[in-house]
């Protein structure tokens, strides 16, 4: 490592100048990869749910519900599509605010 810093400490202006459109180039590819590729990049909420399918769809009986369910809604959860509390993890980690949906009867 030392021997990097040296090496570029000894550049002149003009091998900086030479060196600038490779590190631009470097920077361009850098930047598209990212955006191409990193999940966070695309801004999607799903990182870990059924990847594999074009659309999460997830269908509950009223009648399965009994008197109340709570639903997951920051998709970090690992009985999807329920609450499993994981979102208290992901808003310590990230200062989010996310909370489930609970459904439940009347007066339950
Ligand atoms: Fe996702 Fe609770 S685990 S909202």
């Amino acid at each position: 490592m030392a021997g990097i810093i040296d090496f570029y400490s000894h550049l002149t202006g003009k091998e900086w100048a030479a060196l600038l459109p490779f590190g631009l180039v470097c920077g361009g590819v850098a930047v598209t990869l990212y955006t191409k590729f990193c999940p966070l990049a695309k801004h999607c909420v799903n990182m870990c749910q059924k990847k594999d399918c074009d659309k999460v769809v997830d269908s509950v009986d009223m009648e399965d519900i009994g008197d109340k369910a709570c639903f997951c809604r920051c998709w970090k959860s690992k009985k999807f599509p329920y609450c499993d509390g994981s979102h208290n993890k992901h808003n310590a980690t990230t200062g989010d605010n996310v909370g489930p949906l609970i459904v439940k009867k009347k007066n339950a």
